[in-house]
């Protein structure tokens, strides 16, 4: 199927909202500069290319519910013309959890049917099929489901033979279904008025339980496509090189898919690597004899002669010291890693912090 197919136009009369208050924990140092939505992801924010499929779909009003950093998302995509979209921004003044915060931009809101995204998921799910299991189904809420590998790390969602959500399951040993909430859900006005104003509410711990209990119509849309929560460091660099590469749809990546996305006057030396999807910033250098791999390179990175990135988020203006080796590691902005040193198994470097030359050899965050 082609991206097109998948992004077959929605009725117009959907809006959507995305969820991008997070603190985004997981992926610190590099959410302490910017927030985890905004963070460079095959060559621009990552919520560009969730924004660009949400288009592709017909829509065209977005409410971006924001709390922490919440003037970096204005300031980047303004009124969201250069997209086709209608932009609104509603700022929470505490974070008022997910569904808190889908409550906070009901007054924004004049359709009928309302989707709604986290804003760090990556999903090939096609959006014009969730709308009308919705419609078909005339359910309350309908979630996408999506079936993975290992449904011990989720809370799984079982559905009955008409697809109706049954449970909403906390995380054990041994679920009884393979199937997860994706974070993306279609709600019908009325619910989202029904959310309690001005405090924090959970959707998977509040919301989505009661309307259970009250005996709404809570629908599964269960899809197997293509399907990453970036949250960790470590989906954040799978989640862009599989971009990069072209494995997941968006209308946002710069130039054609490839096995590297490099961005305006970055240089890589005759003698050097890069590939593996990795994405290298404006005005990098990979310098003679490197190897960049599967990574990522914000703006402004120098990786000395010699040096291995491996499957690693380097931040920017951070340095790389000749012959160092970095495997899954996270490196802050301006930080510098010395020559030699070898950065391993989830390591992460806090912005501006500079490892000594010759051979340091770390496992432990510093
Ligand atoms: P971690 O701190 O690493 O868990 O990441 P996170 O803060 O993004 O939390 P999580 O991944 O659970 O959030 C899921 C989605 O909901 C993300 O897109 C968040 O931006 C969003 N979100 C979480 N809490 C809030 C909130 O209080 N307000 C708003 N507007 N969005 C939120």
């Amino acid at each position: 199927m082609s991206t097109d197919d998948r992004d077959r136009a929605a009725p117009s009369t959907a809006e959507a909202v995305v969820l991008v208050g997070g603190r985004g924990v997981r992926l610190r140092p590099l959410t302490l500069s910017a927030p985890k939505p905004m963070l460079p992801t095959a060559g621009v924010p990552f919520l560009r290319h969730l924004l660009s499929r949400i288009r592709a779909a017909g829509i065209e009003h977005v409410v971006l519910g924001t709390s922490y950093k919440a003037e970096v998302f204005a300031e980047h995509f303004g009124d969201g013309a250069d997209l086709g979209l209608r932009l609104e921004y509603a700022v929470e003044p505490q974070p008022l959890d997910t569904a808190g915060a889908i409550r906070n931009v009901a007054d924004r809101l004049s359709a009928d049917d309302v989707l709604v995204f986290n804003g760090d998921i990556l999903s090939g799910v096609d959006l014009t099929d969730l709308l009308a299991t919705h419609r078909s189904t005339a359910a309350d809420v309908t979630l996408h489901l999506v079936k993975v590998s290992d449904p011990r790390r989720f809370g799984c969602v079982p559905t009955d033979a008409d697809g109706r959500v049954t449970a909403f399951l906390e995380k054990t040993d041994d679920p009884p279904v393979d199937q997860v909430n994706a974070g993306c859900y279609v709600f019908r006005r009325e619910v989202i008025d029904r959310i309690p104003a001005g405090r924090p509410v959970s959707v998977e711990r509040e919301t989505f339980p009661e309307l259970l209990a009250s005996g709404a119509r809570v629908q599964g849309h269960v899809d197997t496509s293509y399907w990453l929560d970036v949250g960790t460091p470590e989906a954040f660099v799978q989640g862009s090189a599989d971009l990069v590469r072209g494995v997941v749809p968006t209308h946002a990546l710069p130039g054609g898919p490839g096995e590297a996305l490099l961005l305006d006057g970055a240089s890589v030396a005759p003698g050097a690597s890069v590939g593996g999807g990795s994405a290298v910033g404006a005005g990098c250098v990979v310098e003679d004899g490197a190897r960049v791999e599967g990574s990522v390179l914000f703006d402004g990175v120098r990786v000395a002669a010699g040096a291995v990135v491996e499957r690693s988020v380097v931040g920017a203006g951070a340095t790389i010291g000749s012959g160092a080796v970095l495997r899954g590691a996270v490196i802050g902005d301006r930080a510098h890693v010395g020559a030699g040193c070898e950065l391993l198994d989830g390591v992460r470097v806090w912005p501006g912090v500079e490892l000594p030359e010759h051979g340091v050899r770390f496992s432990a965050d510093c």
